[in-house]
């Protein structure tokens, strides 16, 4: 376990005291589809209105969903799937929808076996052939008088394997029924753009495929949305502001919300585990820590001297903040090199080692206006803890 924070001391007098961080850690489960998506209001808004033919029994609807990881592409799928299949009970244009996972299910008769299964269970797993699956799933959705939406989640792994007739069949599965009543529509989801993987019959019937795209979170929206992920997961004020920004930072490298879900359950932990009742910027770092970090021993060993000197200043400036700034820093600077019987060099030559230290990933740097027309950069820790850092910091001056 790493040691985290200042709290050391204040940790031992108070005995643990697991559960005052999270009220309900299954929120930021994975499985869990929160009622609002921020963010994502318009992609599902383009989704019920590609759908509204769909919902009024004119046509069915392909669609194709398209972004990198974590943007919200499954979440937003089905959220809009619950929805549209509540909304339409009872009116007598019943939706229902299956999900499949073509990461699991990567064969053609994989994803028609688990359509199956939805309406039969029982159904058995061998000896039909692909046409015969697709009659025996016309008949469920036809005698229950509902339209399926499939969801093929992950598509280009089935793709790739070669499965464009299975999407060739089911994006024309109406074109071959005497009912009139549209019976089956089609959502895929990639990472990439992926019908130009199809074969030329799939690509001629998805040509008309409606794609939406998700982008990558920037930090203001995923500090969004982990605030309303903890706003439903943590307890009231178990959350500074200065940790969902950091979250945010963090996460933004990538524009990855299951990341920053992911740092804020870890942090959450940490804090737990500390015994305390806040989940503090340290314990963010500490969890990307555990994560993947960029800050490795080796890295930090290249540096010379007063490089290491002014990491270590922002070390011991920074304590349990999220940010310090550079005035804070520079100040430390000055103690700490005198402690390690170095010379501290000037304002300019201070700033070409935060500059240096920034390029290096090792440390974030922001800069921001104050009202007073001045410009102040405020220094953060993208990935390790500041005791850690410190603690390697201070056995490597020694040394
Ligand atoms: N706008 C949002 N508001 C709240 N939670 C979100 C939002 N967007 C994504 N999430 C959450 O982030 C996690 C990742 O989202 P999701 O699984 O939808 O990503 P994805 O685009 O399908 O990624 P992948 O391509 O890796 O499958 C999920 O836990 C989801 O609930
Ligand atoms: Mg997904």
């Amino acid at each position: 376990m790493l040691g985290i924070g200042e709290g050391e001391e204040r940790v031992s007098a108070r005995p643990p005291h697991p559960g005052r961080v999270f009220k309900d850690q299954s929120k930021l489960s994975f499985d869990y589809v929160p009622d609002r998506l921020v963010h994502r209001e318009q992609h599902l808004d383009r989704l019920n209105s590609l759908f509204r033919p769909v919902f009024e029994g004119q046509m069915s609807q392909t669609a194709m969903l398209v972004g990198s990881v974590g943007t919200g592409k499954t979440a937003t799928t089905k959220r809009f799937c619950i929805d549209a299949k509540k909304a339409s009970e009872g009116t007598g244009k019943a939706i229902d929808f299956v999900l499949v996972n073509c990461r699991q299910k990567n064969s053609e008769n994989a994803v028609l076996q688990r359509l199956i299964t939805h309406f039969d269970e029982h159904y058995p797993d061998r000896g039909f052939s692909t046409a015969e699956m697709l009659r025996s799933i016309a008949k469920h959705i036809e005698k229950r008088k509902i339209h399926l939406i499939v969801v093929l989640d992950e598509a280009d792994i089935l793709i790739k394997r070669g499965a464009s007739d299975l999407i060739y069949q089911l994006s024309r599965f109406d074109e071959e029924k005497i009912s009139p009543r549209p019976s089956l529509s089609l959502i895929l989801i990639s990472q990439k753009y992926v019908l130009d993987m199809l074969d030329q019959a799939a690509m001629s019937t998805f040509r008309r495929a409606n794609a939406i795209k998700f982008e990558r979170y920037g930090a203001a929206e995923l500090k969004d949305i982990v605030g309303s992920r903890a706003e439903l997961a943590l307890f009231p004020g178990a959350i500074e502001d200065g940790s969902l920004q950091l979250i945010a930072d963090i996460a933004s490298e990538f524009g990855d919300a299951r990341f920053a879900i992911e740092l804020l359950d870890r942090a959450g932990m940490l804090a737990e585990e500390e015994g305390m009742d806040k989940v503090l910027p340290e314990h963010v770092r500490a969890a990307k820590a555990l994560t993947y970090s960029v800050v490795t021993e080796s890295k930090i060993e290249e540096l010379d001297r007063q490089r290491k000197i002014v990491l270590l200043a922002i070390c011991r400036s920074m304590k349990e903040q999220a940010f310090v700034t550079t005035g804070d820093v520079e100040r430390t600077y000055k103690v700490v090199a005198e402690e390690y019987g170095e010379k501290a060099r000037a304002h300019t030559q201070f700033w070409e080692y935060v500059q240096d230290l920034s390029n290096n990933g090792m440390i974030g740097t922001k800069v921001t206006g104050d009202p007073s027309g001045g410009r102040t950069t405020y220094i953060s820790l993208p990935d390790i803890p500041a005791k850690v850092l410190r603690d390697k910091l201070e056995t490597m001056l020694k040394g």
